[in-house]
């Protein structure tokens, strides 16, 4: 998976490669992550990157010359990426957008600052909107670290063991389960008896009970766009 990052602070993306799931999976070479600064395609001595916006208001917006020339700089380079744009404005982001561009092969994630970029950027060149929440940050680099992140640990061969991302949250469209490791007892807590039993079924019964009834109680919302089976519907809590 090729990923672009189009940002003022490159530096600040490229931590997302340091440590961990994604770390690794650049240094086995199933991510590369490259990051483009828009200042490096300015003509100006000043190397300018933003200005005031048309028709007045506070702050400033991202030039669209210095942006447009980036973005298919980047497009030569990467064929058939799509262009993702994060902003407040986008569609919000799920588990299975993640899933479909893990099995794109590229993207170029294009981070605003300041008060976001001109629009004619989005007409000309951006192929998708999207949001990480309904809550401002001060840019886009943020977003685009946590679709990185997101979509690196689904790439096949990222995460250690298999069935991994396979029984994430969300995956089948519900909260996960609780989980417990050693010691069996602590403080007065001890772990669920049945994960002691050796029982695969009876486990994997537990399990299922548990996700359903967290995500009736914490976000009956996931349950409206689930399909569950008879079984499946026979552990909700009345
Ligand atoms: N840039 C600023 N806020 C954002 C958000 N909530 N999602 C994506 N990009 C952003």
């Amino acid at each position: 998976m090729q990923f672009s990052v189009i940002t003022l602070f490159p530096e600040l993306v490229e931590s997302v490669v340091a440590e961990g799931v994604v770390g690794r999976a650049e240094k086995r070479g199933l991510m590369e992550l490259k990051c483009v600064n828009p200042r490096d395609f300015t003509e100006d001595v000043h190397r300018t990157v933003d200005d005031r916006p048309y028709g007045g208001g506070p702050g400033m917006l991202m030039r669209p010359d210095c942006l447009l020339k980036t973005i298919r700089s980047e497009r030569e380079r990467l064929g058939k990426a799509k262009v993702i744009y994060l902003s407040p404005q986008g569609k919000p982001l799920e588990q299975s957008m993640l899933q479909a561009l893990s099995e794109e092969g590229s993207a170029i994630l294009l981070c605003g600052r300041y008060e976001g970029i001109d629009e004619r950027v989005i007409d000309l060149e951006v192929d998708e909107e999207w949001s990480i929440g309904d809550y401002v940050l001060s840019g886009g680099e943020l977003a685009a670290m946590v679709v990185v992140d997101g979509v690196t640990r689904l790439l096949p061969e990222a995460l250690g063991h298999k069935g991994s991302a396979i029984e994430d949250s969300f995956t089948d469209g519900l909260l996960d389960c609780p989980h417990y490791t050693r010691p069996e007892r602590i403080e007065d807590l001890d772990v669920p008896k049945v994960l002691l039993s050796g029982n695969h079924q009876h486990i994997e019964k537990w399990r299922k009970k548990q996700a359903l009834g967290r995500t009736q109680l914490r976000r009956p919302d996931l349950l409206q766009n689930t399909e569950l089976n008879e079984s499946d519907k026979v552990l909700l809590i009345e």
